[in-house]
């Protein structure tokens, strides 16, 4: 069997603009939807070729041992708690964000039972609305949809649990975790947090600023791969008295004793469902290192150089096309991307997109340009404010072919 074999790069960088060559860049592409599909780092390809034509193939059943198969959740976890401020044995990569929302969600309203509310922000990620809803619908709870900003005054003893999106997906908006977990806690309730735009990008101290549950997904800026694993946090605090709703073997503390009883393994591991999906937690775990020698300080930094020099550009040369900035212009209120509003946003995405610039579109008028600290350059910058005046001075963005809607945004 042959499979493509890219080498991985050295593992040692200076500085955070230089890690550009750990990824795959296609040939004359500048690619700004790292906030959405991360670039592919090199060892990926290479560690999914191994895990396939070794592992899988000679190795088969043996590979679970041998290869390492059985730890790979807790080991790509473990590299992802770096990177959200969490001491080892409270992350854990598996399922997806959704899922991972879902079983954290519920064991935390059975950890406040008898409250009766769950407290959201109405602008939250749509899937994050409806497991809220649908959890509420399973327990016989409300949900209180309110701005970010009015949660913490929206607290009191009925409350069970808060559900929050540190970066906002539409307008990047960050919150201030230490701010909310405090209000959360003054109440009695518990902090979720879910982490799909931040984590990789923005730093945040998990552990530092007192966060209960955290979730988010593995294939935005932790450059995990098309539908990769996402992960989940649980403080150590709670992990004991965690009664988490997806009773399946590879959470039970004895899996190859196959007892008709569920026991819960000990620590976050009785997050874990069924069996490990290998090879997308291969090309998750593998992906994670392109974060080595790095530090999230370093990375915030570029993340905040790379969005200040394109909110520059905007405000310099777009505006006058009718371009809005929906994104803070506070470093410390922003993540790593930039939204910006106009009402031919979309044929504008299309108009980038033939030239080779990939940002995405979210409605009803938002253009999301992510800005990947790891491998965006200064370069990257320049050349997609070039290219959204052109467009808009030739009126490219008008084109019929610009105005059929995707399956997929
Ligand atoms: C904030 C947020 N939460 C959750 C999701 C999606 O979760 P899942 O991986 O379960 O589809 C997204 C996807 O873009 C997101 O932006």
């Amino acid at each position: 069997m042959t499979f493509i074999d890219i080498h991985p790069g050295p593992s040692q960088d200076p500085a955070p603009g230089s890690f550009r060559h750990r990824f795959h860049i296609p040939p004359g592409l500048r690619y700004f939807d790292g906030n959405s599909l991360g670039l592919m780092p090199n060892v990926v390809a290479h560690a999914v070729s191994n895990a396939v034509s070794r592992e899988w193939a000679d190795g088969l059943i043996r590979s679970w041992n041998s290869a390492g198969w059985r730890t790979l959740s807790q080991r790509a976890g473990e590299k992802i708690a770096r990177l959200v401020g969490a001491e080892p044995g409270q992350v854990i990569a598996c399922d997806s964000t959704s899922v991972n929302l879902y079983k954290v969600l519920v064991s935390a309203v059975r950890l406040r039972a008898g409250r009766t509310r769950i407290v959201t922000d109405v602008d939250s990620f749509p899937t994050d609305l409806y497991i809220i809803d649908e959890v509420a619908r399973q327990f016989g709870l409300s949900v209180q949809q309110v701005r970010a900003a009015d949660i913490p005054s929206s607290l009191d003893a009925d409350v069970a649990a808060i559900v929050l999106t540190h970066v906002d997906y539409r307008t990047a908006q960050a919150h201030d975790m230490a701010q909310y977990n405090k209000a959360a806690h003054a109440a009695g309730a518990l902090m979720i947090w879910d982490l799909s735009h931040t984590a990789g990008a923005v730093p945040c101290a998990l552990d530092a600023s007192g966060a209960d549950f955290a979730v988010g997904c593995g294939y935005k800026y932790l450059n995990g791969g098309p539908g990769a694993p996402g992960y989940l946090y649980v403080a150590h605090r709670h992990q004991a008295a965690c009664d988490q709703p997806l009773a399946g073997w590879f959470g039970h503390a004895r899996p190859f004793e196959f007892l008709p009883d569920y026991a819960p393994a000990s620590g976050v591991d009785r997050f874990q469902c069924g069996t490990s999906p290998v090879l997308a937690l291969t090309a998750l775990h593998a992906a994670l290192d392109a974060f080595d020698g790095t530090s999230m300080e370093a990375l915030h930094a570029q993340s905040c150089a790379l969005t200040d020099a394109f909110i520059d550009g905007v405000d310099t040369r777009l505006a006058r096309h009718g371009f809005t900035l929906a994104s803070p212009r506070s470093r410390q209120q922003r993540g790593s991307h930039v939204s910006l509003r106009h009402p031919e946003g979309y044929g504008v995405m299309q108009a980038l997109a033939q030239r080779q610039l990939i940002g995405d579109f979210r409605m009803p008028d938002f253009m999301r340009f992510g800005f990947a600290p790891l491998y965006n350059t200064f370069e990257d910058v320049e050349a997609l404010i070039d290219a959204i005046e052109q467009v808009m001075r030739d009126a490219s963005w008008s084109s019929e072919e610009h105005r059929v809607r995707h399956a997929f945004t």
